[in-house]
Formats: C-alpha cells, structure tokens, sequence
C-alpha cells in the first residue's frame, strides 16, 4: 500500500545524510522541501522532494491514496523520550498545596508526591493502569508523539515496579506508538527505609534488577540522583549493577541542586542526562564531547516554578539539547509537545529551528530511536504529523496552546479518532 501526500507547503526535518543529532550551531539547522511531496510505502518513508518532480518518479500504478497537503506543513512526529504516563491517579491535592506554600520537596518529605502515586499503585490492577495510561497515549498521539519513553518507579518494590514495567510492555505490545521502556527503581526512598537509604539501593540492585533483565522488561535504567533523592555513590552502584545486565542509564540530575549528577551520568555514558535546572561551567565542560543527551524538561519547570535550565549557554557552547514532556501527576501532568515547542522559544530563547531539533532528532537520539525516527527520511519509519493551514515553521511554537496537528500518520497508517 503506497501513501501519496502531495502539495506540502513545506516538509520539515528532511535528512539525506542520516545524522545521530545536532549539537551547538547547527542545532539552529533545519532542512525543508517547499511545495513537497512525501511517499510512503507500508510503514516505510520511500521517497520525498519537491512537486516538480514527482511526475518523472512515478507513474506505477501500485493502490495509491493521496491526500493533499496545500496550505499545510508536514512535520516527523515528536520523539518524548521522557515520561512517566503510566500513572495510578492525577495528584491536583498536592497542587493546591503548592499554590498555598509548600514546595515540591517539602510535600515529598511529608510522604506525598512520588510516595503517594506509589500508595495508590499499589492498590490498582495492571488492567486499571493499562486503561488510564492507554488514554494517555491516545491523547498524545493525537497531538503528535509518535514515539515514547515511559518510566517505571511509582512501584518502589519489586512487585509493584514488575507491575508497571509489564503495563509500560503491554502499551508498547497494543498501541501503534513506538514505546521505550525504562527501569526507575530508584525513584524515591520508601518511607521504610527512610533512615537507611541503602538498605533500599540492595533492593533496587539484588531483588529488582535481576527480574526486570530476566523478564526483558526494561531498555534503559534510571536514577533520581538529586538533592533529597539518590545520591552520587547511591547511583554509582545502582548503574554499574544494572550495566552488567546491558540497561544504558538515563539518568534524573540537577533538578533539585549540584549534587555531580551530570558527572556521574557522563561517567557511566548514559545516554540522556535529564531536567539540569542547576547546571554549571563544569558540568556544561563535562558533558561536552560526550554521547550523553542533556534534556530539559520545561513542562517540569513551567508547573514548579523552578529556575530554567540555561539552555541558550549550553548550545552557545556546543552542546545538544533535547526537550522532553516529563508527562506525570506531579511536576507535569501534560505530554503537550507542541506546547513544550513554545515553551522551548518563549521560555528558553531557543530557535524554532533548534525546538525542532530538540524535540524529534534529539529527543529520538535521547531513547536510542534516531536511525529509524526523528526526522523525514528515506527508510525511516513513517511516523509523521499534517498540521492545519499555517504559513511556516515560526507558527506551531508561536501559537501556544492550539493543537495545529490535524492528521497523524503512524507506521505509515493514517490514525482515526
Ligand atoms: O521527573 N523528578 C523526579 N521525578 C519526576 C516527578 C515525578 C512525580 O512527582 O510524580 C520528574 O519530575
Ligand atoms: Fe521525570
């Protein structure tokens, strides 16, 4: 089955030469086609360039479906390489509280936030889980995710973290989505082992670990090391345990502090270094040069008013910078990509170029995706947004708030609502 869009206004993120991501200056790059054509055949991108020549390239007459794209754009869906949407309820209470005073850290300690969301996990069915977070998929989808990482570590023992790494499975097994799946243990310290924080840590590493490697249920293994959290040492042995079983960190850091969890992320290789509200001149030197994706996650910073990350420093020195939702009931109950678009240019000062690359090449690079997702080209799978009628790439961050994807296209199908 062949998909024809024609008469594309202009199509976005078109790479000829397959690139792993943009780092620094060239972060400001982004290639397009006016008046384009795309095909695709099955799941598959085949062929794409500008209108004049599509009439030479094809005249087979393979079942063909067109649809016109005049006055539109045509974007490659967003990557997300950081979620955490499978959730057991919202957690507006804790909200309010923030909006009468308290901070995010001081409801942690009190037991609410990520304690909280693990009290109820544990008292809702896989299928009930499944359920929510499948709503939650659907809702993204059809504001143009077309890939997705998802996080354990409302679990916090065994049992419950087994529990919702199969969810995160059984998402990835039914939703046409393409789902990465990442092992979060080492979330938050249990209330139990408040006074012995690495008591937890040989839980994480000699109960939990093994089974999730036994059981395949994990791509990638993550830590919130951070103020309050886990620290440097707790992390070390957390990622070198989970390293033996072939899980590539991605790592929380410097949400809360300076606390070397950029360091420690930079020396295990991992392959995303996440949220970096506190990031200084070392941490910046120590990332440069390095395989590790500095991402930011505005939507966190946005809902907790908390000091920005300085990403215009970070890509004025060369770096790379991905932008993920964070989607989760605490610090940000949204997976709005297009949102977290604006947010990038209007909070951050990034380009519309580099909030493109940020949020589909790099966010694709951020959860190991980027040789088949995260950009317009030959041989990648067809995951793909139509917007509305808009005149150019400045109009989707600049209209904050609007949904402009009118059609998504996964795996080549065109998705109904
Ligand atoms: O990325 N920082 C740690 N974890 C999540 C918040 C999870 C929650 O509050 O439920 C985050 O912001
Ligand atoms: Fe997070």
């Amino acid at each position: 089955m062949k998909l024809l869009l024609e008469n594309i206004r202009e199509l976005v993120q078109v790479e000829t030469e397959n690139l792993e991501f943009r780092a620094g200056k060239e972060m400001a790059k982004v290639d397009t086609i006016k008046n384009a054509f795309l095909i695709i055949r099955d799941e598959i991108i085949e062929d794409f360039g500008p209108m004049s020549e599509l009439k030479d390239k094809y005249h087979d007459d393979d079942l063909l479906i067109e649809i016109d794209c005049s006055d539109r754009l045509v974007y490659p869906s967003f990557c997300d390489s950081h979620t955490h949407l499978v959730y057991p309820a919202a957690r507006e209470r804790e909200f309010v509280d923030r909006i009468k005073g308290l901070s995010y850290e001081e409801i942690a300690r009190r037991g609410g936030g990520i304690l909280n969301s693990s009290k109820l996990l544990h008292e809702t069915s896989e299928e009930e889980l499944y359920n929510s977070a499948m709503e939650r998929i659907v809702e993204i989808i059809k504001m143009g995710t077309g890939a997705v990482e998802i996080k354990s570590g409302y679990g916090l023992n065994p049992e419950d973290e087994l529990k919702m790494l199969r969810v995160i499975r059984w998402i990835r097994e039914t939703s046409p989505i393409c789902v990465r799946s990442t092992f979060l243990g080492a979330h938050a310290i249990p209330l139990e082992y408040k006074s012995n924080p690495s008591k937890y840590v040989d839980v994480v590493i000699n109960e939990m670990i093994p089974q999730v490697a036994a059981e395949e249920l994990a791509d990638y293994i993550d830590v919130f090391c951070d103020q309050g959290f886990f620290s440097v040492e707790d992390t070390e042995r957390i990622l070198m345990a989970g390293m033996k079983y072939g899980l590539r960190p991605k790592i929380h850091a410097n949400e809360l502090g300076l606390t070397g969890g950029v360091q420690v992320s930079v020396k295990y290789n991992a392959l995303s270094v996440d949220h970096l509200e506190f990031i200084e001149e070392d941490e910046i030197a120590a990332l440069h040069g390095t395989e590790t994706m500095p991402t930011v996650l505005p939507g966190a910073a946005f809902f907790l008013g908390m000091k920005l990350s300085p990403v215009r420093e970070m890509i004025d020195a060369g770096l790379p910078i991905a932008l993920a939702s964070d989607y989760n009931p605490g610090s940000s109950p949204s997976g709005n990509m297009s949102l977290i678009s604006a947010m990038g240019c209007i909070k951050y000062k990034m380009l519309p170029e580099e909030v493109i690359n940020a949020t589909t090449l790099n966010s694709a690079y951020a959860m190991g995706l980027n040789e088949s997702y995260g950009s317009i080209a030959k041989g990648k799978i067809a995951n793909l947004f139509i917007t509305s009628e808009m005149p150019g790439i400045e109009y989707l961050p600049y209209s904050y708030g609007s949904n402009l994807v009118e059609t998504v296209i996964l795996n080549g199908e065109v998705q109904s609502f």
